[in-house]
């Protein structure tokens, strides 16, 4: 089918699957073990229903807002993903223009399988990128990318913290890194993994040993904004807070790391209940399971500035290359003003705790 012709996310996965190479589909869709953390990122946001209010003049509705400091056209973002060319050739730079049409921002990974000179070159004047960056065991190579992503532009540094050794991705081990071999020459660091699958071949630099005294130095090294990817539980929002970082994003790596790590939107509501100051005063993001213009909507509404989405742009990606990753967001977009509409609100500033309630009991 065409782009146009899908009307949901869950629906694009479905054609990945079919189209996607094995190796390709292995790595993007794999997660750890048991795959708990997984599904229950997408469950959690089944136990919140809304509380919605009628006959508000809702016809003019405005989705923008601004995140990391930085102008969106929605409280969604693209979230970094390695090797988005297992699924097309142009990788990375098929989001890097779609992000670019459709107004809103992309994270690029530290394992891209694009350069960071190849999305620049494709953004869009008044585009702008940040880059997620794994600490290297040398530090002394961490220092001289920042200095490099610093002087291409990008706007801030989103430090993964969650992913301090790969997770067992039994998926991933299975097809045995297959065809990463045959990556086009911009992604020069890997072999197969030692038969670990796609996940290890391309990890071995990362530093295990990244702990709470690599913030001071980061910051010590970048004047950029640094936002923290990973947080799973209340002691360490503070943590990262107290640290003064700009923004953490509450994530579990999209169930890829530790199964049985919560939902993020679970460690949001216990951050709402537990410590609302801290999402009064500081951004607080969330990842992981978003598929629905109401999941946003929810995350919103406990005090998400907002919410990245990781597997959808991959999936779109592959079946349908820049046009699917509009796609993507087109879909989101609808879906978002719809919800608003129907819940009473015209804004994204009027989503408030009011307009959620916590249902503790199984789904329909
Ligand atoms: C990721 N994610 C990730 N995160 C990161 O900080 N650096 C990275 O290189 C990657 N690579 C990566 C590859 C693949 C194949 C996936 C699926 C995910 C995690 C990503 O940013 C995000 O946290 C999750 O994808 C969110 O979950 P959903 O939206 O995929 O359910």
């Amino acid at each position: 089918p065409s782009p146009s012709a899908v009307i949901n996310l869950d629906e694009i996965e479905d054609i990945a699957k079919k189209v996607l190479t094995t190796t390709a589909w292995a790595y993007y869709r794999s997660t750890a073990d048991d795959e708990n953390t997984y599904y229950e990122n997408s469950a959690a946001y089944k136990r919140f229903w809304f509380r919605p209010r009628v006959m508000n003049k809702i016809s003019q509705v405005s989705t923008s807002t601004t995140l990391f400091g930085l102008p969106s056209s929605l409280p969604i973002y693209i979230s970094p993903t390695a090797l988005m060319r297992l699924g097309h050739p142009d990788g990375e730079m098929n989001a890097t223009r779609a992000a670019g049409q459709e107004g809103i921002l992309q994270g690029i990974s530290n394992n891209a399988s694009c350069s960071t000179e190849e999305c620049m070159a494709v953004k869009r004047p008044e585009q702008h990128l940040i880059f997620q960056l794994y600490l290297n065991k040398d530090r002394a190579a961490s220092e001289a990318l920042i200095r490099n992503i610093e002087s291409q532009g990008f706007k801030a540094i989103m430090l993964t913290v969650d992913a301090a050794v790969p997770g067992k991705r039994e998926l991933d081990q299975r097809t045995k890194g297959g065809d990463l071999k045959d990556m086009p020459a911009a992604f020069g660091k890997s072999n197969t993994g030692g038969g670990l699958g796609v996940s290890h071949a391309i990890s071995g630099y990362q530093d295990p040993d990244v702990c709470w005294d690599d913030v001071p130095w980061l910051k010590s090294r970048t004047k950029l904004p640094i936002i923290i990817k990973g947080i799973q539980c209340v002691e360490d929002a503070e943590r990262a807070f107290e640290s003064g970082v700009q923004a953490i994003v509450l994530s579990n790596h999209g169930g890829r790391e530790l199964d049985f790590s919560p939902a993020p939107m679970t460690v949001l509501y216990e951050l709402h209940q537990r410590r609302p100051d801290l999402i009064q005063k500081h951004e607080v993001y969330i990842d992981g399971g978003v598929r629905r213009g109401t999941d946003v909507l929810k995350a919103l509404c406990l005090g998400a500035r907002g919410v990245g989405l990781g597997r959808p742009f991959l999936y779109a990606n592959g079946v349908w290359g820049e046009e699917g990753c509009r796609r993507v967001v087109q879909i989101l977009r609808e879906e978002i003003i719809t919800g608003m509409q129907l819940m009473g609100v015209t804004s994204l500033d009027q989503l408030r705790p009011e307009l959620v309630q916590y249902v503790d009991r199984d789904p329909p």
